[in-house]
């Protein structure tokens, strides 16, 4: 079965094929559009056994992609590219472990009221400008910039910096044709230069940001400048684009589920939390997990082996919809994650991943989400969708899944 990312309608609405891929075992070898062939694996008990299999390596091939002539561009992308999502153990663990006392939950949390502030005041703006009668994308105004702002909290960046921050990291986020190669270059460069720069001032003054915890952590098997650096790319931009899908599919989702938007602002103290989890279950914003190359040949079972040396794309969307783990689960039900009256919830999502690379920022984007969503629709009770919904635009690729744009306008309540 051929696989066109590009295609507008696969982009919306991937779901379909997933099914039938799921239909077809453990794993299914797909054509993609460049002509170039990989391993799907769908279903949820496939997923997070791949997932958890170190015969499975993170680590990009040297001959991935057209090799690319030396500039100061392709040296500042190299470098950054250096983080841990790009390893395996052992030299991960130690990468990873490092991150384990700067997102340690009492640290998350103390964020909170600065999450609420940040998140008030770009509901004020976007408020402000729907009171005039205009339409508003609700991408470019809340679920683009606050993802932004907040991690720019967690690395300390001084408010003054983050309108640069923001655009640079817009840039080298964008897709290779949507901005002319200058524009995409020149922000390869300026960011690296700029977190060269913040990591130096992070020792010379270190903050109260999370990201002064990891300049100054254990210096036997610490950091080095090189792998610092490729931690700051990594925390910034794992955790941009997903949070943006996140917030700008669960405001999709409740602009056209009025009933379980009715039900949250009902219930505000169990329901928001629901929300959350269904939303990255039915919209999982990272719609597969970076790639894996098989190390190895590995017989996945049911006749399915995976030669050595073969991509490996884990769809965490496709796993969410799994009809064996999620009853109804084309359906977006936010009560399937309140606790029954026995206890019980709904199956764990695999929105944040699973094993040795599980999201290291789970608890941040979950708090942003719980946070900032009940803070929009509060303060804009009359929020519509100024689009039909069968009409907002999605983000092509294979990666991230969300509305490319979310046009809304206000009415009176
Ligand atoms: C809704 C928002 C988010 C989603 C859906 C998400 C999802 C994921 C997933 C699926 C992975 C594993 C990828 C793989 O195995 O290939 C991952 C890894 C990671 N995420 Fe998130 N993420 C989110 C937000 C964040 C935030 C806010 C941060 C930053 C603080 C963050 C930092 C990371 C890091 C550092 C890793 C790499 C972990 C490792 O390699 O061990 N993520 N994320």
């Amino acid at each position: 079965m051929r696989l066109d990312p590009a295609d507008p309608a696969f982009s919306r609405d991937p779901y379909p094929y997933y099914a039938g891929i799921r239909d077809q075992g453990p794993a299914a070898r797909v054509e993609l559009a460049n002509g170039t062939h990989a391993w799907l694996v769908t279903a949820y008990e496939h997923v997070r056994a791949v997932l958890a299999d170190p015969r499975f390596s993170n680590v990009p091939p040297q001959r991935a992609g057209r090799p690319k002539p030396d500039s100061p561009a392709e040296r500042a992308r190299a470098c950054l590219a250096r983080h841990m999502l790009n390893t395996d153990a052992p030299d991960h663990t130690r990468l990873r472990r490092l991150t384990a006392t700067a997102f340690a939950p009492p640290r998350v949390n103390a964020l909170r009221p600065r999450i609420a502030r940040l998140a008030d005041g770009l509901v004020a703006e976007l408020a402000g400008r729907l009171a005039t009668g205009e339409t508003a994308d609700l991408v470019d105004g809340f679920a683009f910039p606050l993802p932004i702002l907040v991690i720019s909290e967690v690395l300390g960046i001084p408010e003054a910096d983050r309108d640069d921050l923001r655009e640079w990291t817009y840039r080298v986020g964008s897709p290779a044709d949507a901005l002319p190669q200058g524009a995409v270059d020149e922000a390869w460069v300026r960011l690296h230069a700029y977190l060269t720069s913040l990591i130096a001032e992070k020792r010379r003054a270190p903050g109260e940001d999370v990201f002064s915890t990891l300049v100054h952590g254990p210096s036997e098997d610490g950091l080095d400048d090189g792998e610092l650096l490729a931690m700051a790319f990594l925390l910034l931009f794992a955790g941009y684009e997903t949070t943006m899908n996140l917030l700008a599919s669960a405001s999709l989702r409740l602009l056209t589920h009025p009933g379980e938007l009715a039900a949250a602002r009902q219930n505000p103290h169990t329901h928001w939390a629901a929300v959350v989890e269904e939303s990255l279950r039915y919209d999982s914003p990272l719609e597969g997990a970076t790639w894996r190359c098989a190390t190895e040949s590995v017989n996945l079972g049911a006749g399915v082996v995976v030669p050595a040396g073969d991509p490996v794309l884990v769809v965490l969307a496709a796993a969410n919809r799994d009809p064996a783990r999620f009853p109804a689960p084309d359906e977006f039900r936010p009560t399937r994650y309140l606790p029954a009256a026995d206890g019980r919830r709904a199956a764990s999502h695999v929105a944040f991943g699973h094993g040795p690379h599980f999201c290291v920022g789970s608890r941040l984007a979950r708090l942003e989400a719980t946070i900032s969503l009940p803070l929009l629709f509060g303060a804009l009770p009359g929020l519509r969708l100024a689009v039909d919904p069968a009409e907002v635009p999605y983000r092509p690729g294979l990666l991230v899944r969300g509305p490319r744009r979310l046009p809304v306008t206000t009415q009176a309540s």
